[in-house]
C-alpha cells in the first residue's frame, strides 16, 4: 500500500513521457528504504526524499540502486540519498533480521514464501536451507514449526556474521546450525540425510539439483527456486524429472508457483518435489 502511495505521488511529478517508466521497485528493508529508479527519472530524486520525510518518518536512510544485483553474493550497489546508517532490523512472522542491504541479500518481497514453507515443515523433520543469507529462511522455519535440526549454509561472510547474530537475537540456538562455505564444498560433507531441502539459490538452482539429491531422504522434500520464462516452465519440470531419475529418484512435482519477478517476462519460480526412490 506504501509503496503504491509513493507511485502515485511520482506519477503526478514525472514527465508524461516518463510515466511507463516507473516501476513497482520500492522496497522498506526496517527502516531503509531501497528505490531502484532508472536514469531518465533521476530529477525525481528529491521528491522522493521529501515524500517519504514526510510520510514514512520512521524511514532514516535511502539507498538509490545504483548497479544490478550481480555476483556470487547478490548484493546491489547503491547510492545514499539520504540519511547514514545502512544496518537495520527487519520483522517478519514475529522473528527480527539485522540486516545491512548494502552488504548482503535480503527481501522482504519473498517473506511469504517462507511463512508458507515453515507451514510444510512437519514435527520432527531435518531440514537444510542451502544458501541462507542472514538466515530468513532457517529462522521461520525454526520459530513456526518444530524441526529437529535445520542446517543453513551460507558463502558470503558478512551474510554469516548477521546470520549468526540473527539465531542468537531469535533465540533458536538450539536448532539452527551455520555452516560458511560454498554448498559444492560444504554439503558433500554432511553427515546423515534430510526430509527437506530448501533452495533459494542466488540465479538458477538447476546447477545444484544434483548437489541437494546427494543428501535427499527417500520421500523428501526438495524446493527447487528457478529463473524463467512462463513458457519455459515445462521444460524446467522434465529437466528435474531427468536429474532426480539420474540419482535413483522418481520426481513427484506437487506445487509450481510464481514467486517474484526477476527481469521482463523472466519471473522466479518456485518447484516443490517430493523425492521417491525408484525401487
Ligand atoms: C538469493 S540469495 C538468498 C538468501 C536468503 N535465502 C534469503 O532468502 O534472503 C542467495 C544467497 O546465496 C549465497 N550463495 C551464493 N553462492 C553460494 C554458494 N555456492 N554456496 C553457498 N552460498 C552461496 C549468496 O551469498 C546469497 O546470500
Amino acid at each position: 500500500m506504501q509503496r503504491m502511495n509513493l507511485k502515485k505521488f511520482l506519477m503526478n511529478k514525472a514527465k508524461k513521457e516518463h510515466i511507463q517508466l516507473l516501476r513497482r521497485s520500492f522496497e522498506i528493508i526496517g527502516d531503509v528504504m531501497i528505490i531502484d529508479l532508472p536514469e531518465e527519472l533521476e530529477y525525481l530524486e528529491k521528491d522522493i526524499v521529501d515524500y517519504v520525510k514526510e510520510k514514512h518518518k520512521h524511514v532514516k536512510t535511502i539507498l538509490k540502486k545504483s548497479g544490478e544485483v550481480r555476483g556470487e553474493f547478490r548484493v546491489a550497489k547503491y547510492k545514499k540519498i539520504f540519511g547514514g546508517e545502512t544496518e537495520t532490523i527487519a520483522k517478519e512472522h514475529g522473528c527480527r533480521f539485522k540486516v545491512d542491504p548494502s552488504k548482503v541479500y535480503y527481501t522482504v518481497k519473498l517473506s511469504g514464501e517462507r511463512e508458507r514453507i515453515a507451514r510444510l515443515v512437519r514435527s520432527g523433520e531435518r531440514v537444510l536451507v542451502m544458501f541462507a543469507g542472514v538466515g530468513p529462511y532457517p529462522i521461520v522455519i525454526a520459530r513456526l514449526a518444530k524441526p529437529s535440526e535445520v542446517v543453513g549454509i551460507e558463502i558470503n561472510p558478512e551474510a554469516v556474521k548477521y546470520f549468526q547474530e540473527n539465531v542468537r537475537m531469535n533465540k533458536v540456538e538450539g536448532v539452527v546450525r551455520i555452516y560458511q562455505g560454498d554448498v559444492r564444498d560444504v554439503v558433500p560433507r554432511l553427515k546423515g540425510s534430510f526430509d527437506r531441502i530448501v533452495m533459494p539459490a542466488p540465479y538458477n538452482a538447476d546447477q545444484f539439483i544434483d548437489l541437494a539429491l546427494l543428501k535427499i531422504k527417500d520421500g523428501g522434500w526438495m524446493h527447487i527456486y528457478t529463473f524463467a520464462g512462463e513458457e519455459e516452465i515445462d521444460e524446467k519440470a522434465r529437466m528435474i524429472e531427468r536429474r532426480f531419475l539420474s540419482h535413483g529418484f522418481k520426481a513427484e512435482i506437487g506445487f509450481v508457483r510464481e514467486c517474484g519477478n526477476f527481469a521482463p517476462r523472466v519471473n522466479r519460480y518456485v518447484f516443490d518435489v517430493r523425492a521417491s526412490k525408484v525401487p
